[in-house]
This record gives structure tokens, C-alpha cells and sequence, in this order.
């Protein structure tokens, strides 16, 4: 891990002096940077949303325990192993289980279920995104079979995070949670949102110099959107540009990781997949959610659940990513980082 870093000052004035010209010079760097990691491969990772229940009341979101308009659900198992079933059909070798912090899914049923997908697709990663759980729990999930976890940081100022969520959720347990899960030898995955609420570009160093020091396997990064049933309802959107300036410094900062264009990228801006990709990311997410339910994981408005957003739409996805000189490897995509040992 070669990459360029810079102090939290000089993050914030580039930040802040950023302009098209030199983001257009930063996306050519970035673009470099990547191809010399990863060559010209864009990963899929097959997304299945498996509850929207959560405990949690993060202020920004729109599955927040006490959004009363949500319409809940949770998926069985069986509809988890038939989502899996149909992307490996489709060319996926790694299934993204995310969640709300749904007590439901208890430990054993988070375990059992990891344990079912490890034994129909030995060849395929199984990444969890299912928040915050003991070290002991992760420790579980890692001896069932799974390889990667998705945990946002959110930001990484004190102050900013307690603005965007309850005094029940803690920074530095969530800080904790990230080092416990490369300490138990997980592709571990972080990120945050960009312009969400009182955010400022010396938060947006902060983030950035936290990443530095975690050094995390996958980066996911997005635009805030403002959700309907949330406290944030008018608060303006994060602006694509600017996260696209920021995957650019992210890939010359952490040169291996492996970052996404999100789904809130792309949903902010029509465009916003390939212009990720031509801004250093090399990760899409195709959304494997039966139909049924992918309306009702509404995180915030106007989430991209249709188009080349959908697994039945990947052979058009492919074919788009193709023509643009990508490839798109039948693999998993593992990390070029090496992973630490427990
Ligand atoms: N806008 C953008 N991203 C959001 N997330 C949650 N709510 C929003 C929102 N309103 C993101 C969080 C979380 C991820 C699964 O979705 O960063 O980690």
C-alpha cells in the first residue's frame, strides 16, 4: 500500500480549492492508480437487503426505528439462498447480505444462514453489512464462512456524529467494531456520507484521515439524500460532484482498496456509475432483493431500485461495461490488500 496521503489541513484547502479542472487531473491519477491495482476489472457484488427492521434511530435514514411509515420486512432464509441462487446463476461469486440492526436475526440465525449459502457456494465471498454486534459475534459469522463486513464509519468527527444520530449509538464502540473485525481476519469495508447535515470539508478530512489509518480492504462512499419521513426531509442532498472528487482522493490515498459507485451515487446522478468509474471506483452492487421488497428498504428518496441497477438487468450492465473498455471477471474479487491475521 503505496499510496499518497495529506495532512488533515491540506485535505480540507484541497477540499475546499477543489475545481472541474483539477478534478478532471485528480479522476486521470485515480484512474491510473486503480489500473495499476486492479487492471481494467470491475467486481460485482450481488446486494440482498435482508431486513429493514433496525433498532437504531440514526436521524438520516429512512428504516430509522421510529419511522412509523416504514413497511417492514424480513426475508426467510430460503428466499436468501434462492437470491443467491439466481446471481450465481447470473455470473455473481459475492453476495452482500446488509440489514437493519434487526434483533430478530439473532447470532445462531445470522450464523445458520451463513453457514447454508457457504455450503451451496463454496466458491463465493459472503460479505455481511448487519451493523454492530460483540466481538464474539463477528467471531461467529467469521468461523460460519464469512470473508468480508460492511460497516460504515459515517464520519469520523465526534461532534458531527452525534449531531446525525442518537446518544444510544457511540463512535468509538462503532471504531471498535471496525478493528475487531480486521483483527478477526475479515476484508473489512467502511466509508461515509458525503454532504450529510453539518458536514464541512474538515469533517470530510477527518473521514478521510480515519480511513488512512484503518486501512480498510473497500471504501463505500455516497451522497446524503434527504429522506421523507426523517427529520432531514429538507436539508439538501450531498452533491455528486463532490463525492466523485473524493473517490479520486480516496483511490490515490488507499491505491488496493476496493471502492463502489453506490447505488446513492447513481441515484443522485443518472450518470453517476460510470463517472465512479472513470473517478478511480471499480466495485458495482447490483440489487439481488426479490422485487416484492426492494421498494420498502428505502433508505432515502429516490433510491435506484430499477434499470441497470437490477441483477435482471446484468447482462445489459455488463454489456455497457464492456463497451466502455472494463472487464468483468467471473470471481470474487478479493481484496489486494493482504488481510491481517487474528
Ligand atoms: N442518504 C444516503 N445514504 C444513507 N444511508 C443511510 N441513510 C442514508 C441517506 N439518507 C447509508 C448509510 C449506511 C448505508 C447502508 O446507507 O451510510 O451505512
Amino acid at each position: 500500500q503505496t499510496g499518497r496521503t495529506l495532512s488533515e489541513d491540506e485535505w480540507t484547502a484541497l477540499i475546499e480549492g477543489r475545481t472541474p479542472d483539477l478534478a478532471d487531473r485528480l479522476f486521470a491519477q485515480a484512474r491510473a492508480a486503480r489500473d495499476e491495482a486492479y487492471g481494467r476489472a470491475v467486481y460485482l457484488r450481488g446486494l440482498i437487503e435482508l431486513t429493514n427492521f433496525c433498532k437504531n434511530d440514526c436521524l438520516y435514514c429512512g428504516i430509522r426505528k421510529s419511522n412509523r411509515q416504514a413497511r417492514r420486512y424480513r426475508m426467510s432464509v430460503d428466499e436468501v439462498l434462492a437470491c443467491c441462487t439466481q446471481g450465481y446463476a447470473q455470473g455473481l461469486r459475492t453476495f452482500v447480505l446488509q440489514g437493519g440492526e434487526d434483533p430478530w436475526f439473532a447470532q445462531d440465525k445470522i450464523v445458520a444462514m451463513v453457514r447454508s449459502i457457504r455450503r451451496q457456494h463454496p466458491d463465493c465471498a459472503i460479505t455481511l453489512s448487519l451493523g454492530e454486534w460483540p466481538h464474539d459475534a463477528y467471531a461467529a459469522f467469521r468461523a460460519a464462512g464469512a470473508d468480508r463486513f460492511l460497516l460504515r464509519h459515517e464520519t469520523a468527527d465526534d461532534g458531527h456524529y452525534a449531531m446525525l444520530h442518537p446518544t444510544s449509538m457511540s463512535p468509538d464502540r462503532r471504531k471498535t467494531c471496525l478493528f475487531d473485525l480486521r483483527r478477526l481476519g475479515y476484508q473489512v469495508g467502511s466509508g461515509f456520507m458525503v454532504g450529510s447535515p453539518g458536514q464541512t470539508a474538515r469533517h470530510l478530512a477527518r473521514d478521510l484521515a480515519f480511513l488512512k489509518e484503518l486501512n480498510p480492504h473497500m471504501i463505500g462512499i455516497g451522497p446524503f439524500v434527504p429522506h421523507r419521513h426523517t427529520a432531514f426531509r429538507d436539508e439538501p442532498a450531498g452533491s455528486a460532484d463532490l463525492t466523485l472528487f473524493l473517490i479520486g482522493c480516496l483511490r490515490l490515498m488507499l491505491p488496493r482498496a476496493l471502492i463502489p459507485a453506490t447505488t446513492a451515487l447513481n441515484s443522485v446522478d443518472a450518470q453517476g456509475r460510470m463517472r465512479g468509474l472513470a473517478a478511480g471506483a471499480n466495485v458495482l452492487m447490483p440489487n439481488l432483493t426479490p422485487p416484492q421488497y426492494r421498494g420498502s428498504y428505502d433508505l432515502y428518496n429516490g433510491k435506484a431500485t430499477s434499470g441497470l441497477e437490477g441483477v435482471e438487468n446484468i447482462a445489459r450492465l455488463r454489456r455497457q461495461l464492456e463497451e466502455a473498455g472494463y472487464q468483468v471477471p467471473l470471481a470474487r474479487g478479493d481484496s489486494a490488500v493482504a488481510v491481517e491475521r487474528a
